[in-house]
């Protein structure tokens, strides 16, 4: 407590990034070893929030510490290229093979950002379509319709046109992007076709998991793929969250669907800075300088040589047979048993989880859309969050519409004794 609000006064909210604020305050990690982070007041504490995602074999893995030491001795930037980027995108052509040709970045902001850009030129065109509540990075083009202000809200409806999230967005960036509702097919053809004079690009999140956490439904995705081609328009998928994280090859393995351009980050860095996008040949090489010109790519840190040996360690070790049929199986025993104990307890919840992502929605309807997150209970998962944090569980972004994951490291035991805690935390709601 007294640190945090030592550092209020130092750092808005005492937080380096928005997401990580929650009231009363957040706790201070001071280590993290497998599924644990610990505290500064020395509590042990079950960790689902995992950095928002990265850490899919737990903190601090052998593997990726050792590759993370010896890149180290070695140096850590050169500003020439360097042997393993080559290897490391060859690893990541054979997870997903609709990426001919990758570019790294340092986040998953820079990889959305820059793949727009690519598609903007590749098409001539300037518009860009994004999911209402779907976050791409915090950058201008996409802090659109990301969340709506309940005054700006329009009730009754599926969707509505771009609401700008947040102050210092210039007005006009609004009207470069195109909104549509995930998961509600006749709304989102609808509004593709009347757009598709204008659009360089659809963007989407092939699981709606940057706020929150919807699984696609009735061939959602693959709808989008058929209609995009259709209409001559590119497909981007934003596997910053899904990528090596559903499965070996992404959302797009998972679903049986082939993007344009693919945009990962997170889990491809093993908790290191590390993010990329890639796509097909020609759109690709699009980047270099050529008579016609070039789209513009650059950043001191890319492939920065200690993330990249860390991402490539993590991606060896991911690669390994059985690992994903793990996580598949650890994330529906952590869901599976949250369904289980919140019907026991009378406590109205919708979980929806694919493998080791993951949601705990208080509400008594079932959420298929962004909107339907907007009906959850957040004074009732307030309650709950804090008892398991009290009790010795983080449960993920820390926000209502947030979601969960587990690592390779949370073992039986683990979430079992987490179940038992977060089952007392449903109690608590219930009383
Ligand atoms: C789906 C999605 N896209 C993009 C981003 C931005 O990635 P980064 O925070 O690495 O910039 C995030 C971050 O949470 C995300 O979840």
């Amino acid at each position: 407590m007294d640190h945090i609000q030592k550092s209020k006064s130092l750092i808005p909210g005492g937080v380096e990034s928005n997401i990580r604020l929650f009231d009363p305050h957040p706790f201070v990690s001071r280590r993290g070893d497998g599924p644990y982070l610990y505290d500064i007041d020395g509590n042990k504490i079950i960790d689902y929030a995992l950095g928002y995602g990265p850490l899919i074999l737990g903190h601090r893995h052998p593997k990726v510490v050792d590759a993370v030491k010896k890149q180290v001795d070695r140096g850590s930037m050169f500003g020439s290229p360097t042997e393993l980027p080559p290897k490391y995108v060859e690893i990541v052509r054979k997870a997903m093979p609709s990426i001919e040709m990758f570019r790294f970045t340092n986040s998953g902001c820079e990889a959305t950002m820059t793949s727009l850009r690519v598609a903007r030129a590749h098409s001539g065109k300037e518009k860009i379509a994004k999911a209402e509540g779907s976050y791409h990075g915090g950058y201008d083009y996409m802090m659109q319709s990301v969340d709506i202000p309940e005054d700006k809200l329009k009730k009754g409806v599926k969707c509505q046109p771009p609401v700008p999230w947040g102050n210092g967005l210039p007005k006009c960036i609004s009207d470069l992007a195109v909104i549509y509702p995930f998961n509600e097919w006749e709304e989102t053809e609808d509004i593709i076709r009347k757009n598709a004079d204008e659009l360089a690009a659809v963007i989407a999140e092939p699981i709606h998991a940057g706020g929150g956490c919807v699984a696609p439904r009735d061939g959602y995705l693959k709808k989008l793929r058929k209609l995009t081609k259709e209409l001559g328009i590119l497909l981007i998928f934003d596997e910053v969250l899904t990528g090596f994280r559903v499965a070996w090859g992404g959302a797009q393995e998972r679903y049986g669907v082939k993007p344009d351009l693919t945009c990962i980050a997170k889990v491809a860095g093993g908790g290191y800075q590390l993010g990329g996008f890639g796509g097909r040949k020609e759109l690709m090489e699009a980047i270099l300088p050529c008579d016609e010109g070039f789209v513009y790519h650059g950043g001191t840190y890319n492939a920065h040589a200690v993330s990249v040996a860390a991402g490539y360690a993590t991606l060896k070790e991911l690669s390994k047979s059985g690992t994903y049929s793990k996580l598949e199986r650890n994330g529906n025993m952590l869901f599976n048993g949250l369904r289980d104990h919140a019907k026991d307890r009378g406590v109205d919840t919708w979980v929806e989880n694919i493998g080791s992502l993951g949601e705990v929605f208080f509400t008594d309807k079932e959420v298929r859309t962004w909107r339907d997150e907007l009906g959850v209970d957040g004074a009732k998962w307030e309650r709950w969050f804090l008892s398991a944090i009290s009790e010795g569980v983080f449960f993920g972004v820390p926000h209502p519409d947030g979601h969960a994951f587990t690592s390779l490291a949370h073992t039986d035991d683990v979430i079992e004794k987490s179940l038992e805690i977060l089952d007392g935390a449903f109690k608590t709601v219930a009383e």
